[in-house]
């Protein structure tokens, strides 16, 4: 779905959901921005998936034996796909396109110019081998047919697509008639002839190349975007030309965000982002026509200034940034993808395939913005599936020269939050593989899954236990006590006197000390405490599951299918170097700790123009003339320091960064150190990128200069 199908009140309560806006930008700092963006993605379904192969180029008819005698385009598309895994797309026809009858017994050369009795463009067989034999063979190719010329019912246009299609295996896509809503303006058809008319005979043609190839794909429109007189997709598929009866899996238009015919380019506005999202606005209904009858809308033909560009603004850097950002734009307005035109010597070529009209061969400063794409586009591993999922940006009001976009990667995986330490673990585990093999007449597809267990995290957890036990002891002892005693005795005596008898009882009581001892029991209570501590550690594993799926071409035609599986045992060491300890969530703040669609790169433009007045830097190998002199920015770059928050907690991102000296520079532009070889178009070197931390809480810093670009890059989301 795209956003584009939302009423703007919806947009702008999306553009909250995902949380990619920025905070503040305080004027006591000076240039600095505070950004967040939204770490995960939660409503995955409102962004737009990046295409790999995002970039194409489109070329005309009649140049393509010029590019086809040098290698610098297809080096160039070798660098592309090294990166994103898959070759940029080819468009082939142009304004040629309605200028060209193909002459089966033309044997001379591919393609010539001929005078009269029309002024138009022979094409005979050898075209087709041309064509073949100089794309790779995964190039996809869109071809272009001439809707202008009408004799004999078109005849010749049905003719060519077939042959086309016979001859060259790339043909994925037919054009039908170049920006045929210009058609009556250069009198190609007469007044009064409107997109209805156009309807009819496109379908005419079609339905003919339809009738000997019945599984032709179609890309219809084609329009120079003026969407006037019913030449606009809404009519178009009302028209009936839609996926109901053709195979269409997109609809063309041209854009040029200036003109070298109606007025006089300018190079600032070229950079001026909101210019650009106003200019745009115009497709937004006819992207949402494309999409709502299921077919994608393309840009196949663009460029920075339309009628061949305009020197001084073309071939600057100012229109490498213009590429990154426009690339972006539309990718999150989900715009399949942008074919940009070229011809051999015109100023808005992205390089020159070989010396002519007083130019040599050579790379212009725009492709070292198509560079930077493919690194920000670049697949996390060889062989991945990894697609990236553009997030809607917003640029804060008072830093309105700060333009970010984030890339999220579109599998769901866990946050990796461990900090500490490092570990190495030995362990075993079983890798069942299955293989199939499939033999068809044309290419052999192995698809090998397998299956190995790693370790997520470690955690290690320390326990203490307390008891108390409380013991009685009984003791007895004997002690000694003094005490007095009393002693009775008592003695009777009798006397006789005068016959009478007298008998006493004497008594005598005395006192004596004596020493007892007495029996004593005494119990007394102890406490003690016994502390034990515990450690214990836990190991975590998780699945990881890959799946290779590789095509081979073959030369014999074979027609068979066999699986193989097996299991083997491996010894694996794996270390982890961020291992142990979960940070506290006082750490990490509000991160997400569970599951999602993680960002996993981030683009940020500086687009406050700067100019260079080094006069080394403004002309280029393979440009007509110098940038004019004297306009050189007063006083010294600006740069502003960016603090971005959204990644993961702790983690090291890889900068890189695109770099000129100025938005008039015509060379001494790179991205992160990258030089090519202007005579073959490949890579004389590797980038070096720069690296940065994330702090615990999920910010990063780094400054960006006044006309720059910064992709930061985390390498652990995949
Ligand atoms: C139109 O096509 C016919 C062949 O079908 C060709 O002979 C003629 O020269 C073409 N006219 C123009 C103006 O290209
Ligand atoms: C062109 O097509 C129309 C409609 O199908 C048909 O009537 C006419 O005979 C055709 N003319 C030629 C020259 O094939
Ligand atoms: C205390 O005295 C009694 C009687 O003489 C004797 O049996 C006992 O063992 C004595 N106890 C101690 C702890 O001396
Ligand atoms: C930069 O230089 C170009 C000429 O190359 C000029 O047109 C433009 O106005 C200059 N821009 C600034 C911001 O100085």
């Amino acid at each position: 779905m795209g956003l584009q199908h939302l009423l703007p009140s919806t947009i702008l309560s999306l553009l909250c959901v995902n949380i990619l806006f920025i905070t503040e930008s305080q004027a006591q700092l000076g240039n600095s921005a505070v950004i967040n963006i939204s770490p995960t993605l939660s409503n995955a379904a409102a962004a737009s998936t990046m295409d790999s192969s995002f970039l194409g180029y489109s070329l005309e008819h009649n140049a393509v034996p010029n590019f086809a005698k040098s290698q610098i385009m297809v080096n160039l598309m070798n660098i592309w796909k090294s990166k994103t895994g898959v070759l940029p797309s080819v468009r082939i026809g142009g304004a040629a396109m309605d200028k060209t009858t193909y002459v089966p017994n033309f044997r001379t050369q591919p393609v010539m110019w001929v005078a009269t009795p029309a002024s138009e463009y022979w094409v005979g067989p050898s075209y087709f081998t041309l064509v073949k034999n100089y794309f790779p063979s995964d190039t996809r190719i869109t071809f272009g047919l001439n809707l202008v010329n009408s004799t004999g019912n078109w005849s010749n246009s049905v003719q060519f697509a077939v042959e086309a299609k016979k001859n060259i295996p790339q043909v994925d896509l037919f054009e039908i008639g170049n920006e045929p809503d210009l058609y009556v303006g250069s009198n190609q058809r007469k007044k009064g002839w409107t997109g209805k008319e156009y309807a009819e005979e496109w379908k005419f043609v079609a339905n003919r190349v339809k009738e000997v190839l019945p599984n032709a794909q179609f890309q219809p429109a084609v329009f120079a975007s003026s969407l006037k007189d019913g030449f606009d997709l809404s009519s178009l598929i009302a028209a009936g030309i839609n996926r109901n009866q053709y195979n269409i899996p997109s609809y063309s238009l041209h854009f040029y965000p200036q003109s070298a015919c109606s007025s006089i380019p300018n190079l600032n506005n070229l950079v001026d982002h909101s210019l650009l999202g106003q200019l745009l606005q115009k497709f937004n209904p006819e992207i949402a026509a494309a999409e709502s009858s299921g077919s994608r809308f393309t840009l196949a033909e663009s460029n920075s200034v339309s009628c061949s560009g305009f020197n001084g603004v073309s071939d600057t850097f100012a229109s490498a940034l213009w590429l990154v950002d426009y690339a972006l734009t539309a990718a999150t307005k989900n715009i399949e993808r942008i074919y940009f035109h070229n011809g051999p010597t015109t100023p808005y070529s992205l390089f020159i395939p070989r010396a002519a009209s007083g130019l040599k061969a050579g790379i212009r400063p725009i492709s070292f913005g198509v560079y930077f794409l493919a690194e920000a586009l670049a697949l996390p591993a060889q062989g991945s599936t990894t697609k990236f999922l553009v997030s809607p940006l917003s640029v804060p009001d008072d830093q309105s020269d700060i333009v970010v976009y984030g890339l999220y990667s579109n599998k769901v995986q866990k946050p990796d939050l461990d900090v500490i330490g490092t570990t190495t673990f030995v362990y075993t585990t079983a890798i069942p593989t299955t293989r199939a093999i499939v033999h068809t007449d044309k290419s052999q597809t192995l698809i090998s899954v397998s299956t190995k267990m790693i370790i997520r995290s470690v955690s290690t957890s320390t326990r203490s236990s307390t008891s108390t036990r409380i013991v009685t002891v009984t003791k007895s002892t004997n002690t000694t006590k003094r005490t007095t005693v009393r002693m009775t005795s008592t003695t009777t005596r009798s006397s006789v006197s005068s016959g009478k008898t007298t008998i006493w009882r004497v008594t005598l009581v005395s006192t004596k000390t004596t020493t007892v001892t007495v029996p004593t029991t005494t119990q007394s209570r102890s406490t003690s405490r016994t502390v034990i501590t515990s450690l214990s550690r836990s190991t975590f594993w998780t699945s990881q599951r890959t799946t290779i799926t590789k095509t081979v071409e073959r030369a014999t035609p074979l027609l068979s299918t066999s699986y193989t599986t097996y299991t083997t045992n491996r010894a694996v060491t794996s270390t982890n170097t961020k291992a142990t300890i979960k940070p506290q969530p006082t750490d990490i703040g509000d991160f997400p700790m569970n599951d999602g669609i993680f960002l996993a790169r981030a683009v940020i433009l500086n687009l406050s123009p700067h100019n260079t007045s080094d006069a080394r830097v403004l002309s280029c190998r393979s440009c007509a003339g110098p940038s004019p002199a004297g306009y050189g920015s007063t006083g010294e770059r600006s740069s502003t320091s960016v603090t971005l928050k959204g990644f993961q907690p702790n983690h090291r991102l890889k900068l890189i960064r695109l770099r000129g000296p100025g938005l008039n520079a015509k060379s001494g532009i790179t991205v992160s150190g990258i030089i090519f070889n202007e005579d073959t178009g490949t890579l004389k070197n590797t980038a070096v990128p720069e690296s940065v931390n994330v702090d615990k809480t999920g910010a990063v810093g780094f400054r960006i200069s006044a006309s720059e670009a910064v992709l930061l890059v985390d390498e652990k989301v995949v």
